[in-house]
């Protein structure tokens, strides 16, 4: 086994390192702070593995993504969002009577408990989706406890939370609009039934076009897990307290609602709708974008991970001008959208800095033409996100090597100080 030697004043400590399936290889700390009193220091974790996972596969400099080893492209091609979220958490793609059997218990755990509507009543109108998304997460341990004996009863906890959130996320939307709710129709998939519980109503029969149940099998395909990003990493932390699973799911989507994670896909539309009311001037964004003293920063560019173009946004894009060229809806964002992906790609600081279009930049646009209301985008990416964050929270119980998550620090605070009455300050 190859090992990395650290040698601390007198101490040596020689830390083995530890090679994935794919090749990449990290050095295992474990027994740096006992040998040496060293400990690392990695803000944002850029440089630190938290796990070992066989879940999701990413090559950030070759813009590769598989799910247990299958290309994410092959899976939006030929895949459904059912099919795909039972691969993630159950390690395998079901035999067409696994997947059956998946969809029965998805139909028949899709309603929610009538007393629940009481609570929706009483968020104010304004609330954000995420918010009451994330609070009703949580309170779905009250009305339905989590079962975790055996793996039957853990498979219907996560069977109800799958269910049960893409219920809840639609039934936020009429209550936010003053609505009736729209129960879940047994005839129905998966997206369909969700699309249809959005935007049925008594008066106006909904029309449940394919091209846009396609389109949200993919938007959810594409979405389903992304190793250890930072709504992922916060379900496997909360989850090591051992903290029911609605909880840690709950701290999840918590985590996927700022802008610079899940949020951006609303403030991507946001900018575009900005740089269009001002007349779509995209360079003046662009320079924006650039100029360190302006806080303003490209929305739906850059990554973490990937220095190259993102091979989700690859597949949004094509998927945007499929759903735009069917609905023969012509819209002036994907224009402002494709003019400044042009022009940022071949701009010097965007090359250097390896800023390319990240899944978010056209997702937005795709969502509109499904009339999808722009604060409800971070709750389309947080349904997408449910079966990774399911999968890596199993995955997790299971690890040998768990231990509760508590990083360390460096204390930078002032010595020991006396503590000074109030009438002397
Ligand atoms: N526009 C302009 N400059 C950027 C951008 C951007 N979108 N993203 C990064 N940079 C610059 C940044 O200013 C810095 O420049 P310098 O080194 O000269 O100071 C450099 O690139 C590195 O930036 P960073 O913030 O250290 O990079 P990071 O890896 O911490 O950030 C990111 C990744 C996604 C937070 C960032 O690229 C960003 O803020 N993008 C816009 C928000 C966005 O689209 N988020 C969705 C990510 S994909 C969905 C998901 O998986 O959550």
């Amino acid at each position: 086994m190859e090992t990395v030697k650290i040698i601390f004043g007198d101490k040596v400590c020689e830390l083995p390192i530890i090679v994935g399936s794919e090749g990449e290889k990290g050095i295992d700390i474990s027994n740096l702070r006992k040998t040496t009193g060293l400990i690392t220091l990695d803000p944002g974790f850029a440089n630190t593995g938290s796990c070992t996972s066989a879940i999701t596969f990413m090559d950030g400099e070759k813009g590769i993504l598989r799910y247990r080893g299958i290309p994410v492209e092959d899976l939006a091609e030929h895949s459904i969002f059912t099919e795909t979220a039972y691969l993630l958490i159950n390690g395998k793609l079901p035999t067409s009577q696994e997947l059956n059997q998946f969809s029965v218990l998805l139909n028949d755990n899709s309603l929610i408990h009538e007393d629940m509507q009481f609570f929706f009543q009483n968020f104010p109108r304004a609330s954000h989706p995420m918010g009451i998304m994330s609070a009703m997460v949580t309170a779905l341990r009250s009305f339905y406890p989590e079962l975790k004996i055996n793996e039957e009863e853990i498979n219907l906890t996560v069977t109800r939370l799958l269910s049960k959130v893409r219920t809840l996320a639609a039934m936020s939307y009429k209550i936010s609009r003053g609505h009736k709710v729209i129960y879940p129709r047994p005839d129905l998939n998966y997206p369909a039934n969700f699309l249809n519980m959005m935007f049925d109503n008594p008066v106006r029969p909904y029309y449940i076009d394919n091209t846009l149940v396609q389109a949200l099998n993919v938007f959810w395909i594409l979405h389903a897990d992304h190793e250890q990003n930072c709504s992922t990493s916060t379900v496997r932390m909360v989850g090591s307290g051992r903290v029911n699973l609605y909880a840690a799911i709950s701290a999840g989507v918590a985590a996927l609602w700022g802008p610079l994670h899940g949020g951006a896909n609303q403030a991507v539309i946001e900018m575009l709708e900005s740089i269009l009311k001002s007349g779509g001037d995209v360079k003046r964004a662009i320079e924006r974008a650039k100029d360190k003293k302006d806080p303003f920063r490209l929305m739906g560019f850059g990554h973490r991970v990937y220095k190259t173009y993102d091979p989700r946004a690859r597949i949004m894009k094509k998927m945007c001008d499929k759903v735009l060229d069917k609905l023969k809806i012509n819209d002036p964002l994907l224009d402002i959208a494709k003019q400044l992906e042009d022009a940022a790609v071949s701009d010097d600081y965007f090359i250097e800095h390896h800023l390319y279009p990240n899944i978010d930049f056209y997702s937005g646009i795709v969502l509109r033409a499904m009339g999808i209301p722009t604060n409800m985008f971070t709750v389309m990416f947080a349904i997408g996100r449910l079966p990774g964050w399911i999968a890596q929270w199993k995955e997790s119980l299971d690890d040998p090597n768990w231990r509760l998550s508590r990083p360390r620090q460096i204390y930078t605070g002032l010595g020991k100080t006396r503590y000074t009455p109030i009438d002397q300050r």
